[in-house]
């Protein structure tokens, strides 16, 4: 008995002993220098013209969707993540609360590697898995751009991290492991408009911190680039030659959607793409159209069931009889709740909206999307004129949005029944 208790105390002490020299090593590889604080540069030191260009790459770079809540770019927006809630902080030029004493170096570490300025290590909420793969000259327009900004004194909530993540130098191991200077790889016979798209998504837009896969340690995974992710409770589509999308989209559609959120013949963007697109308002027209012809290329070997969506899209769904009795009542939800407005022979406009055939949510791997959008309905952002759907979350019981949903899919996507339909309805309840 005694011996074993003791070999079992060793066996116990020599993990132990294992697992404090695996910290102090990481410890001793994962310090940074702090880079000394400096009088934040005069607005007059950067041209006007530096630093319109920054406020450009800042709209595709959506700085201020992420670092705005009370003031612009004061920081302080909670990242639900599924590590427990990162805040995001003020990198307006404030000198104690925000980035003001930060020189560029010290920025252009920050963007690069994750870095704060006084060498502690950032969570890859703050996307520099994505930032650093900028280029110098952008790095240099975002800093002239940023510390043109008014200065705002706020300093963001402490996060609410699970055990032990809230300890930064861990955040040194999952570098090692996951941050990859090489761009994700591209068509090298392409043109200049794709080459500068494919930059633009990848290392400033980073449309796949929501577009690609993550892996249980939230690491994008690099071999299914833009093959489809998640962004807060909705799916984000596959941009890739395994777009879902039950009509093509061409150079012209992607542009104007990237610009205003709609295209013909696609849904409007809904949930965190609404956002984005809101941000991207302020980004150059080259810069959209090099995006559109760069997930253009990305797409053309998709293959859309375009013509029997279109078909389906052209015969009043409500009529379809339902084969079952949930199908017949999902028919009854939809020709009483949606058709008014989507059904054949509305089109998009003052008067309807688009056919149910023709709208990706019901193509997608599960129908969250789609209950969102349901409970939720669509509204354009504040102060701006847009389409606009009542939201159902408190009209319809979550049994009629189960038919309804059922319904959807195989009548106007004649697809296969959503396999975990009762818990994307769980998951998008209304908070
Ligand atoms: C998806 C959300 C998101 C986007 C987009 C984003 N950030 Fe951040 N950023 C964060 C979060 C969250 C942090 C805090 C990370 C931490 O505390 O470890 C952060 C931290 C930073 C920091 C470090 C500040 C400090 O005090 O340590 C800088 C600098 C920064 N971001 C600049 C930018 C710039 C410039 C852009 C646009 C090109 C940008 N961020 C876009 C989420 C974001
Ligand atoms: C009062 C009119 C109206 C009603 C009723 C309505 N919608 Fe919508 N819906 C819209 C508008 C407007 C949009 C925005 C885009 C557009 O014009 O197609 C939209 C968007 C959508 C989208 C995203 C695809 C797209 O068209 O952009 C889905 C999916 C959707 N609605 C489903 C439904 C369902 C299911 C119902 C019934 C529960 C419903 N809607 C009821 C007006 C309506
Ligand atoms: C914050 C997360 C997020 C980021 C960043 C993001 N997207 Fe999206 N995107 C989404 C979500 C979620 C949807 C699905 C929205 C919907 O169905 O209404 C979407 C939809 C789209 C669609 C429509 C796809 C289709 O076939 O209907 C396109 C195109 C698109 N995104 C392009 C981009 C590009 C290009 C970027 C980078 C510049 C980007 N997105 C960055 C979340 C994001």
């Amino acid at each position: 008995m005694d011996k074993a208790r003791s070999t079992g105390a060793l066996r116990w002490g020599s993990l132990l002993l294992l697992f404090v020299l695996a910290c102090a090593a990481l410890l001793v590889v994962s310090r940074r220098a702090a880079i000394d604080p400096a009088a934040a540069p005069a607005k007059s030191s950067f041209t006007p013209e530096l630093v319109a260009r920054g406020a450009r790459l800042a709209a595709i770079g959506d700085c201020a969707g992420c670092h705005s809540s009370a003031a612009p770019l004061a920081g302080g927006v909670a990242m639900h993540t599924s590590f427990g809630i990162i805040y995001s902080t003020n990198i307006t030029p404030d000198t104690a609360t925000g980035i003001g004493a930060w020189t560029e170096a010290a920025f252009a570490r920050a963007m690069r590697e994750g870095v704060a300025r006084d060498g502690s290590h950032l969570y890859p909420a703050f996307p520099y898995e994505h930032f650093t793969r900028l280029t110098d000259a952008d790095i240099h327009a975002l800093y002239a751009w940023l510390m043109t900004r008014d200065a705002v004194s706020a300093r963001a909530p402490a996060n609410r991290l699970i055990f032990p993540l809230g300890f930064r130098p861990l955040l040194a191991g999952w570098k090692l492991l996951f941050l990859e200077r090489t761009p994700p790889s591209v068509n090298a016979s392409q043109d200049a408009a794709y080459q500068r798209g494919a930059y633009l998504a990848d290392a400033l837009g980073h449309c796949g911190a929501c577009h690609t896969p993550r892996n249980r340690l939230g690491a994008e995974e690099r071999r299914h680039y833009l093959e489809g992710g998640e962004a807060d409770g909705w799916h984000a589509t596959a941009l890739n030659a395994a777009s879902p999308s039950p009509q093509p989209w061409s150079e012209e559609q992607l542009a104007a959607y990237l610009r205003t959120g709609m295209a013909p013949n696609h849904a409007i963007a809904g949930g965190p793409m609404q956002l984005v697109v809101q941000n991207l308002a302020a980004a150059g027209d080259d810069d959209i159209h090099a995006l559109a012809v760069y997930i253009h290329a990305m797409q053309s070997e998709a293959k859309p069931p375009a013509a029997a969506s279109e078909r389906r899209a052209q015969q009043p769904l409500a009529s379809v009889a339902g084969s079952d009795a949930q199908w017949e009542a999902g028919r009854q939800v939809y020709a009483q709740t949606c058709a008014r407005c989507h059904d054949a022979g509305r089109e998009p406009g003052s008067a309807g909206a688009l056919q149910m055939p023709l709208a990706i949510a019901n193509y997608l791997p599960d129908a969250r999307n789609l209950i969102h959008i349901i409970r939720d309905g669509i509204h354009p952002p504040d102060n701006t004129p847009g389409r606009w759907m009542p939201a159902f979350g408190s009209t319809l019981t979550n049994a009629q949005l189960t038919a309804l949903a059922a319904f959807l899919r195989h009548n106007a996507a004649d697809a296969a029944p959503w396999p975990d339909l009762a818990d994307a309805i769980k998951k998008t309840s209304s908070p």
